[in-house]
């Protein structure tokens, strides 16, 4: 009896000794960091040796002597839990077995990635206010790190782009549309788009990634066509032109009208889609009396007329896929002359043009350098304008006349005076009249290209010129041609500019952008000394409401000259100035020709500017053309009342056009 309870402690202590055993099994271990003593030291009783079972997390531990380490750096993204299998041997026997765990803390140690370095998305102008256009899916970078949130930054690299895009939420990167896009205005925003995987910069540790959003902006059919030039536009609006010409009674002028301000023209409002316009008369032809050009709008008559009349003719220029038009006004004043001759008001122009200007540039007015030199012969039977007199340099292969715009015909390598004989013809009576231009050709150098701002925009101008071509009868399909390689090369050395100023220098995307060169011009051009635009243009359906016509002169009793050239002050555009000299004052000029595919380019000279807003009408590809003009376009046509135009415009622009 008493040796047994003498000997119980003794059991219990040979059994206690006899196993293995840790002071500690659950352990906690930041990831990437080692400990740099033992995890445990492990009891093992004599006789018996510790090893590693083979549910042990592999090559995570290591046992040496009787202590286990950590034999790897862990890392919480590969395996969070570590699991130490301690088995206890005496001999090939397992005695005991111990498990110690080891939980593996996690540490922000890798960096957000995005899945695209630049993502390009093409975003149709008329996309609604509101849209995501790039969903989060696709924009979300990815984050090794479980537990990290990630917070995104969106910074504009194109100027002003933030006014139109933003995230839908700090952790949402949703990309959303603001405001609605322009495509005149703005073609390509760029941005970066960053992500942290911290809430602040400052925290550590803190990752960040970084990628590119570029949004091309595509064009949607938004604006019917303009008649050009606008008397007054922005992106959205233009205050067309209405024409005016003057014809004698009596005679079928045998080429087109010489119209002020410029030919008929109307380019589709959206520049991006560029559709061909096609032109007809819609009302006011008496006796089918004018007929007009459908693809070129020129004016040509097909009788004569007998008496003085005004014609308020209404033009319609209609997108080629019938999907827009718009109408404008033509005004042609039928006046009893008996043939007097032209006549010169100055028997000496002065103009300049830089030395070294190239083929095509306008000569500007030696006395106003910012006004191209006119040149312009009156016929004391008309009281401004008579639609048959053209003009031509009869002796100077340097220059040649574009209505009554001088340009450069060769390029000009001296400096110094040129004289030149300009004749004007009344292509009714053959009478003629001339004058002689000087013009100085100056050391100034011409404007370095690739300048931003109004600095570039005169190289344009100079470019432009080069594709201008005679409104007038004597213009050559050779100096088409020149015009037209040039003005090819014209534009797409400005896509060049564009997009290359983009890559360095973005331009700005604002709705005060005043980088948007053309249309600033027109907006500050006069408008046409024609008939009173009261009643301007307007997008209006066919019969019901025209424009009512500008109080013409009751064709019996003929106006006095001064009353029917110059019609009553223009009360619309806020730019429009009328003191440069009554109606002469105001006048821009149009040219255009026609490509040999049948499409058309045209340029606007503005007179009160000195710089000019060049449209380029290339072609419609054909798919462009043959696109939605079904039923479709018809249905909404007949639909629409008074009123009828796209929702987009009046909901974007609001009154829209005068
Ligand atoms: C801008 O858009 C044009 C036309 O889509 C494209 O060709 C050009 O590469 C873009 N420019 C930039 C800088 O992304
Ligand atoms: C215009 O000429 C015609 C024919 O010569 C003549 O009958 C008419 O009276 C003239 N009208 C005016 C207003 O001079
Ligand atoms: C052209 O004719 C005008 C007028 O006769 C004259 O003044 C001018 O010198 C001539 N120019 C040339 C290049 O012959
Ligand atoms: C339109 O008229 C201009 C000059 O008035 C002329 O150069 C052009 O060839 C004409 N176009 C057509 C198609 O008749």
């Amino acid at each position: 009896m008493e040796a047994w309870t003498l000997l119980l402690p003794l059991l219990l202590a040979g059994a206690q000794a006899r196993v293995c055993s840790v002071n500690k099994n659950v352990f906690e271990v930041q990831e990437n960091t080692i400990p740099s003593g033992p995890l445990v030291d492990i009891y093992v009783p004599e006789g018996q040796q510790v090893t590693l079972g083979p549910t042990s997390t592999p090559f995570a531990f290591r046992i040496q002597g009787t202590q286990l380490f950590l034999n790897a750096t862990p890392d919480y993204e590969e395996n969070s839990m570590l699991l130490a299998d301690l088995e206890c041997r005496r001999g090939n026997m397992v005695v005991t077995q111990l498990r110690v765990f080891v939980t593996v803390l996690d540490v922000n140690d890798n960096p957000p990635v995005f899945p695209f370095e630049v993502k390009v998305k093409r975003v149709p102008e008329d996309t609604k206010v509101n849209t995501i256009v790039i969903p989060e899916t696709e924009l979300k970078a990815q984050d090794l790190d479980k537990n990290d949130i990630l917070f995104y930054t969106l910074r504009e690299v194109t100027p002003d782009a933030s006014n139109f895009f933003s995230l839908v939420g700090v952790n949402r990167p949703a990309l959303q549309l603001n405001q609605p896009l322009d495509f005149d205005r703005c073609q390509n925003m760029t941005f970066q788009l960053l992500v942290r995987d911290t809430r602040k910069e400052d925290e550590m540790p803190s990752h960040t990634a970084t990628a590119t959003l570029v949004l091309e902006v595509q064009p949607a059919d938004l604006r019917p066509p303009w008649f050009l030039p606008c008397a007054y536009s922005d992106s959205h609006v233009c205050i067309q032109a209405q024409y005016l010409g003057a014809i004698p009674t009596g005679h079928t002028l045998p080429a087109p009208l010489i119209l002020r301000p410029g030919p008929i023209y109307a380019v589709d409002g959206d520049r991006g889609i560029n559709q061909r316009i096609i032109y007809s008369i819609m009302r006011g032809n008496e006796d089918s009396t004018f007929v007009i050009h459908a693809d070129s709008g020129n004016l040509t008559m097909a009788r004569s007329v007998p008496h003085p009349k005004t014609f308020l003719l209404v033009v319609k220029g209609e997108q080629e896929d019938r999907a827009r038009y718009s109408v404008t006004q033509v005004t042609v004043q039928a006046w009893n002359a008996s043939g007097s001759l032209p006549r010169f008001p100055e028997s000496l122009y002065r103009g300049t043009v830089a030395r070294g200007a190239a083929v095509g540039v306008a000569v500007k007015d030696a006395a106003d350098p910012s006004q191209l030199l006119r040149v312009q012969a009156q016929d004391p039977e008309f009281p401004d304008l008579n639609s048959a007199i053209t003009y031509q340099i009869t002796n100077n292969s340097h220059f040649r006349m574009d209505g009554e715009v001088v340009l450069t015909a060769a390029p000009l390598t001296q400096a110094g005076a040129f004289y030149a004989e300009v004749e004007a013809t009344n292509t009714v009576t053959s009478g003629t009249a001339t004058t002689v231009v000087e013009i100085q050709v100056s050391e100034q150098q011409p404007t370095p290209t690739g300048a931003g701002g109004s600095t570039g925009e005169d190289q344009r101008f100079s470019a432009v010129e080069m594709a201008a071509l005679g409104g007038v009868l004597g213009a050559l399909l050779l100096l088409a041609l020149i015009a037209l390689v040039i003005l090819v090369h014209k534009h797409y050395g400005h896509r060049l500019k564009c997009c290359s100023g983009k890559a360095q220098e973005p331009e700005p995307c604002g709705f005060d952008n005043k980088a948007f060169l053309p249309e600033e011009h027109e907006a500050t051009w006069a408008p046409a000394p024609s008939p009173a635009p009261s009643p301007a243009p307007q997008e209006v359906p066919p019969a019901p409401q025209l424009p009512a016509p500008p109080a013409p002169p009751a064709p019996p009793a003929p106006p006095t000259p001064r009353a029917a050239g110059s019609p009553s002050p223009v009360p619309g555009p806020p730019a429009a100035t009328r003191d440069e000299g009554g109606p002469a004052g105001v006048r821009s000029i149009l040219t255009k020709e026609r490509r040999p595919e049948g499409g058309y380019k045209a340029v606007w000279f503005g007179e009160g500017i000195g710089a000019e807003a060049d449209v380029v009408i290339l072609n419609a590809p054909a798919s462009d053309a043959d696109g939605p003009s079904d039923s479709g376009s018809d249905d909404e046509r007949s639909d629409a009342g008074p009123g009828w135009g796209p929702p987009e415009d009046t909901a974007r622009t609001d009154s829209t056009y005068i």
